[in-house]
C-alpha cells in the first residue's frame, strides 16, 4: 500500500492506487482535477480546494485522502461520518464510513472511508480489487 502525494497550492491530495476500484466519482466529479488520461493525473490547484476535498470525500474507498496534516489552505479537514456506517447492499464491496481503524496483515491502518471485499476473492485483503469481476 503505497500513498503517492499530489502538492497544491492550496491543498495536497493523496491516492492509494491498491484502493482504487475505479469507481470514478473523482473524474466525473472534476474533470479537470482528475483525469486517468493525463499525467500526472491529480491537479490539486485545478479547481477551489473545497471543491477538490468534496470530489475527495466521495471517493467510497479512500483511496484519495486529504488532511489532517495534508491541508496547507482553502479547505476545511474532513472529518469522519457519525455513526459509522456499513453499506453492505449487493452487488457491490461493503464500503464502509467512519472513523475506521482496520486491521490488516501489515499492520493497522486508520481511514475514514473503506471498501471491504464480500467475495474473498482479493489479492489486497481486506480491501476490494474488483477480483469479484473476474
Ligand atoms: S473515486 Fe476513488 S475509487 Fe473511484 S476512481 Fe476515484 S480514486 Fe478510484
Ligand atoms: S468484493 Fe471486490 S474483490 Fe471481493
Amino acid at each position: 500500500m503505497t500513498r503517492r502525494t499530489y502538492t497544491g497550492e492550496s491543498i495536497n491530495v493523496t491516492f492509494d492506487a491498491s484502493r482504487c476500484i475505479h469507481a470514478a466519482a473523482c473524474v466525473r466529479g472534476l474533470p479537470a482535477v482528475f483525469d486517468t488520461q493525463r499525467k500526472p493525473w491529480i491537479l490539486p490547484d485545478a479547481a477551489p480546494a473545497e471543491e477538490v476535498a468534496a470530489v475527495v470525500r466521495r471517493c467510497p474507498t479512500g483511496a484519495l485522502e486529504y488532511g489532517p496534516g495534508q491541508v496547507t489552505a482553502g479547505a476545511a479537514p474532513e472529518v469522519p461520518d457519525v455513526p459509522t456506517t456499513v453499506d453492505a447492499g449487493p452487488g457491490h464491496p461493503r464500503y464502509a464510513r467512519g472513523d475506521l481503524k482496520i486491521t490488516t496483515d501489515a499492520g493497522q491502518v486508520t481511514a475514514y472511508r473503506a471498501a471491504f471485499c464480500r467475495c474473498g476473492k482479493t489479492q489486497n485483503q481486506p480491501f476490494c480489487d474488483l477480483s469479484h469481476l473476474k
